[in-house]
């Protein structure tokens, strides 16, 4: 199958795929999705196929309105789910609530009683749900395990020749997966932490707890997806929790006599001597530029055969932090220099 670039012109042509129940990658604010007609049962056992997801792993509705979501999702949180909508929506916030009977198929909620809702920051992707009249399933748009993609080029090298097109709107913006808040336990739950933070949540709806915590084995997580190695390339991480760690960090992998490359801010790279360092990459200025940056870094570093360790930085674990910290943790198997 050739996998069609499509732009803004084409959101028709798009939508026409989607339709028919093909395959489509449209861009959002955090990360690009596979898309699929959410209510086309055969198109959506497809996005597990082309991404090779293990089946139990729900998926979620991207909607372009609170509406939508009401005509799939059972009303019993929807006076709080309405105050998230109305003011994080459209934003990085995905909302698990009760499916309505027979609403949603078992191959989009992985046979569960709830789903997952979110409306995407993207103008083209609110133009091709409004265009299909339907909902869109969306997994981040990677083979399973790798990072998830913030370019469009990222949904090619991983799915090109599986899929019918991808709607290419330049890099996403935000970089990390949504915020995954699960509204159906006795507390309002944050499974998956991303840029919108629990302090945010909380201000809006009162009390707001995690568990995104590393899954024990034998434990059964709230969030399926949460138990799968991610991120992963082939190279081992490391961390580098501290800026002031980075130069005992660098004389340890050099003793190693491994191949190694460095990821981290401006200020960092600049200090070091990184001659010895197979490639580099820089995470920008800010706590932001590396969360919109980390997985670009990761998949660059990926197509390098000879790298066999990767020095990376850490962050404090508070606000957008835990986000970041979550998603490098997994790439590192919680891997940190000591
Ligand atoms: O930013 C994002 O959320 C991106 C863009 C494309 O919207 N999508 C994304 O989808 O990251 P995915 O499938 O890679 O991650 C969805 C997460 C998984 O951890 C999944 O287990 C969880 O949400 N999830 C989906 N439905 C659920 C449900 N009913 N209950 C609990 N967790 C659920
Ligand atoms: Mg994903």
């Amino acid at each position: 199958m050739e996998t069609k670039m499509f732009t803004k012109n084409d959101i028709a042509q798009a939508a026409k795929l989607l339709a028919e129940g093909q395959l489509v990658a449209f861009p959002t604010e955090t990360v690009y999705g596979l898309g699929a007609d959410a209510t086309n049962p055969q198109a959506a056992a497809a996005v597990y196929q082309a991404k090779g997801r293990p089946s139990d792993n729900p998926l979620i509705v991207h909607v372009n309105s609170a509406n939508m979501v009401w005509q799939y999702a059972a009303p019993t949180y929807q006076n709080v789910a309405t105050k998230l909508m109305q003011t994080f929506w459209p934003g990085p916030l995905t909302i698990i609530l009760p499916v309505a009977q027979d609403k949603l198929s078992k191959t989009v909620t992985g046979g569960l009683q709830t789903a997952a809702f979110r409306m995407p920051d993207n103008q083209l992707t609110l133009q091709l749900i409004t265009q299909l009249g339907k909902p869109l399933v969306g997994p981040s748009a990677n083979t399973s395990g790798k990072p998830s993609p913030t370019l469009p080029e990222h949904v090619y090298h991983d799915l090109h020749g599986k899929i019918a097109g991808i709607l290419a709107d330049g890099p996403t913006r935000v970089g990390l997966e949504s915020t995954v808040l699960d509204l159906t336990s006795s507390v309002p739950t944050i499974l998956r932490p991303g840029a919108l933070t629990q302090e945010q949540l909380a201000q809006v709806i009162g009390t707001v707890q995690s568990s995104h915590h590393k899954v024990q084995a034998g434990e059964i997580p709230k969030a399926p997806g949460m138990k799968y190695k991610h991120y992963a390339p082939k190279a081992q991480v490391v961390i580098v929790d501290h800026p002031n760690d980075f130069e005992a960090a660098l004389t340890w992998v050099q003793q190693t006599t491994k191949t190694f490359a460095v990821m981290a801010t401006d200020a960092i790279l600049q200090k070091l001597d990184l001659s010895q360092a197979t490639a580099t990459f820089s995470l920008g200025d800010s706590l932001e530029s590396a969360s919109h940056l980390l997985f670009a870094g990761l998949r660059q570093f990926d197509l390098n055969e000879d790298i066999e360790y990767i020095l990376a930085q850490g962050s404090d674990d508070q606000d957008l932090g835990i986000a970041y910290m979550n998603r490098l943790n997994k790439s590192a198997g919680n891997n940190h220099f000591k």
